[in-house]
């Protein structure tokens, strides 16, 4: 599969006929927002886990030098905890760009963390047959290429240290996302 999904997900996901969608966000989603929302709520999916496999291409890499960024990978048993945000289906034309670099948009349940109650939405999934994903590796290789990659959107460490606290904000605990903080905090102060 190509690492640039967008004509991929319009076709086989037209979302037009909808008056508004749910978006579940579990990486930068969470913490940068730069698109209009209706309404911004806290939220977690079951069965899924955060990692970073993906490499970026676009944002905190280069083709010649990817960055690490998240994905989700199937856990049965796992939850992972997010932002989700209900957004009018024209919203999907930035979303799309901004996620073209192997996420592949899917329906899936989320559950409220403020009230009771559950909503289908839609996740950006970027899955092991992409062209830019990289795979796992240990907590220190990872956080070894998160330190020295950078690309168009900043530096690769900006998105893991603010995923970091905005999890953090929301009392969420990510023992993935936080080993690797903690290797990288190691690298910078070393
Ligand atoms: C997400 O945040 O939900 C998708 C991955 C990313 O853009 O970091």
């Amino acid at each position: 599969m190509s690492h640039n999904t967008i004509d991929l997900n319009k076709q086989r996901q037209p979302l037009d006929h909808l008056e508004s969608v749910w978006l579940f966000g579990y990486g930068s989603l969470i913490y940068k927002a730069d698109f209009p929302y209706l309404k911004r709520k806290p939220a977690c999916i079951y069965g899924w886990q955060r990692r970073f496999w993906q490499g970026s291409h676009d944002h905190r890499g280069t083709p010649e030098a990817p960055g690490r960024v998240l994905t989700l990978i199937e856990a049965p048993g796992a939850r992972c905890a997010g932002m989700a945000y209900q957004v009018t289906p024209d919203t999907f034309e930035h979303l799309d760009h901004r996620e073209k670099n192997g996420y592949l948009r899917v329906f899936t349940q989320l559950h409220w963390l403020d009230e009771p109650g559950e909503t289908e939405g839609l996740v950006y999934l970027a899955s092991a047959d992409n062209e830019a994903y990289l795979g796992p590796d240990s907590d220190e290789a990872i956080a070894a290429h998160i330190a020295q990659s950078e690309g168009p959107s900043g530096p690769n460490s900006e998105y893991l240290l603010k995923l970091a606290q905005a999890l953090r904000d929301m009392n969420e605990h990510d023992e993935h996302v936080f080993a690797i903080e903690r290797e990288l905090l190691k690298l910078i102060n070393r």
